[in-house]
């Protein structure tokens, strides 16, 4: 039986109190609506359906392209969502799936479960329900002294005997195609003029079809964000199912309750991760790394045996065995090859550091290409910006920068040259050559004296 989802998420979101569109929050560095998108998509024989309304076009926007959208133009209530969805769904799969767009903790074998007894099911429906301590907020479960589901009650309309009741609507059904559309249209517009989608129960109930429900173990899984105190709570969720699934996959994380992890990061077996360690977005960790604490790497890819103590690292790659920090800045587009050092203070960008180089202190190196084991003495500077462009610096393999040089780009240094300690160096330095000075001028050594050569 093929599963169509539909994911409602058109309602405004009031209670974030928010610009941005409630399902545009991110959480574990993804929206909510893509959570709940690749949720569904694991139990999907049909691309899923997202209803949307509110900000519509906000929200269109943050989805890819072959995500269909349905548009409710005025927020009517779920069951009105739903039927916004019928020129797209109506006979395309045997059942449709209805999720929201902001339950991103939802696991996939849960809607696996709810979908297997729907498929053996009689009748046109089943849901998914959980019990709770607290049930505000919830429509409650009404069953029948045979313990079959008759109905659900909003807590708006709801007796004190009813809203004692622990059994609670998730939200989450799974509904026969051939049944929803026509039964949709005999939902009666409540008081407040919503078309509930939980009237969908008594309507099978009074047709003498069966409703079936499953009851969540994991209550967690229910969790709607309406506030931003949910996001947090789900937020430490997710946090903790991303760092079990990691320590699962052979990764040591010292302090999983301080280290962020977010959905799309992977990281290789033995990797070490000490507290207060953050990887983000599109970010790949190899094996064997040590990282942390203090750490922030986002949208960058690291070899394997790296070491990257108390630094900040975007969009970059480190190849293998690279060694880092404390206190160093990769900013985008830097490249460390394999073997790379880089110690106190140093800030690399949009630059290429080849295999071996060191560069051990205060240090900024931006649009440079750096030859294989080339030393970068401490407080190299690449004075790359004339105040309007930006200019390149190359240097050759097993170059020795002398401490505090300035490169003033665009400027090459050949392989093997040196620059003696202090240099500001204006011209460029051919192979072996050895400059020194204020501009850096050849150096050559006389019996008597060590003076810069005069022109
Ligand atoms: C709904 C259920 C309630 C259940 C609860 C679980 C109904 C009538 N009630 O209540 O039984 O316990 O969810 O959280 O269904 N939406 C639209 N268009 C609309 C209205 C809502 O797309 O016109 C979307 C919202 O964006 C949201 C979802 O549907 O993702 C639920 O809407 P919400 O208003 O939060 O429903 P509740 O009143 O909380
Ligand atoms: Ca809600």
């Amino acid at each position: 039986m093929k599963v169509l989802p539909v994911i409602l998420a058109a309602g405004q979101g009031v209670r974030m109190r928010s610009r941005l569109p409630k399902v545009l929050h991110p959480l574990a560095g993804r929206p909510l609506i893509q959570h709940a998108l690749r949720i569904v998509q694991q139990v999907a024989d049909v691309p899923p359906i997202v209803v949307i309304g509110h900000q519509a076009d906000q929200v269109r926007a943050a989805l890819d392209e072959s995500v269909r959208t349905a548009l409710q133009e005025e927020q009517l209530g779920t069951g009105h969502a739903v039927m916004s969805a019928e020129a797209l769904a109506r006979g395309q799969s045997d059942l449709v799936l209805i999720t929201y767009g902001d339950m991103p903790l939802l696991r996939p074998e849960t809607l696996r479960a709810l979908i297997d007894i729907q498929k053996n099911n009689r009748g046109p429906l089943s849901l998914l329900t959980v019990e709770m301590e607290d049930p505000h907020g919830f429509g409650r479960i009404i069953r029948d002294e045979e313990g079959r589901v008759t109905a659900i009650v909003e807590e708006a309309v709801a007796t004190p005997e009813q809203r004692a009741i622990r059994e609670l609507n998730t939200g989450v059904y799974c509904i026969r195609n051939a049944w929803l559309w026509d039964a949709l249209r005999k939902i009666q517009r409540s008081p407040k003029g919503e078309y509930y989608l939980t009237d969908l129960v008594e309507i099978a109930v009074s047709e003498g079809l069966e409703v079936q429900a499953v009851c969540l173990k994991d209550s967690e899984e229910a969790l709607g964000i309406n506030t931003r105190v949910h996001l947090a709570e789900a937020e430490a969720v997710l946090r903790k199912r991303i760092a079990r699934h990691w320590m699962e996959a052979g990764v040591t994380i010292i302090d999983p309750a301080s280290t962020y992890i977010e959905a799309d990061v992977t990281i290789g077996m033995d990797t070490v991760i000490y507290p207060n360690t953050y990887l983000r977005g599109k970010t790949s960790i190899g094996e064997n790394c040590v990282l942390g604490p203090d750490t922030i790497i986002e949208d960058s890819q690291i070899g394997n045996h790296c070491t990257v103590l108390a630094s900040v690292i975007e969009s970059s790659l480190l190849e293998d065995d690279v060694r880092m920090g404390p206190f160093c800045h990769l900013r985008p587009k830097a490249h460390l090859a394999k073997g790379v050092k880089m110690g106190n203070f140093g800030e690399v960008k949009a630059s290429y550091l080849g295999p071996g180089v060191h560069m051990g202190h205060f240090s900024y190196i931006g649009d440079a290409i750096i030859g294989a084991h080339t030393n970068i003495g401490a407080g190299t500077i690449t004075c790359n910006f004339d105040g309007n462009n930006k200019h390149r610096t190359e240097i050759g393999e097993d170059a020795f920068i002398g401490s505090d040089t300035m490169l003033v780009a665009p400027v090459k240094i050949g392989a093997r040259a040196r620059t003696g300690a202090g240099s500001v160096v204006t011209h460029n330095v051919p192979d072996d050559e050895t400059v020194v000075g204020v501009p850096a001028r050849p150096f050559k050594k006389t019996s008597q004296e060590r003076t810069p050569q005069s022109e």
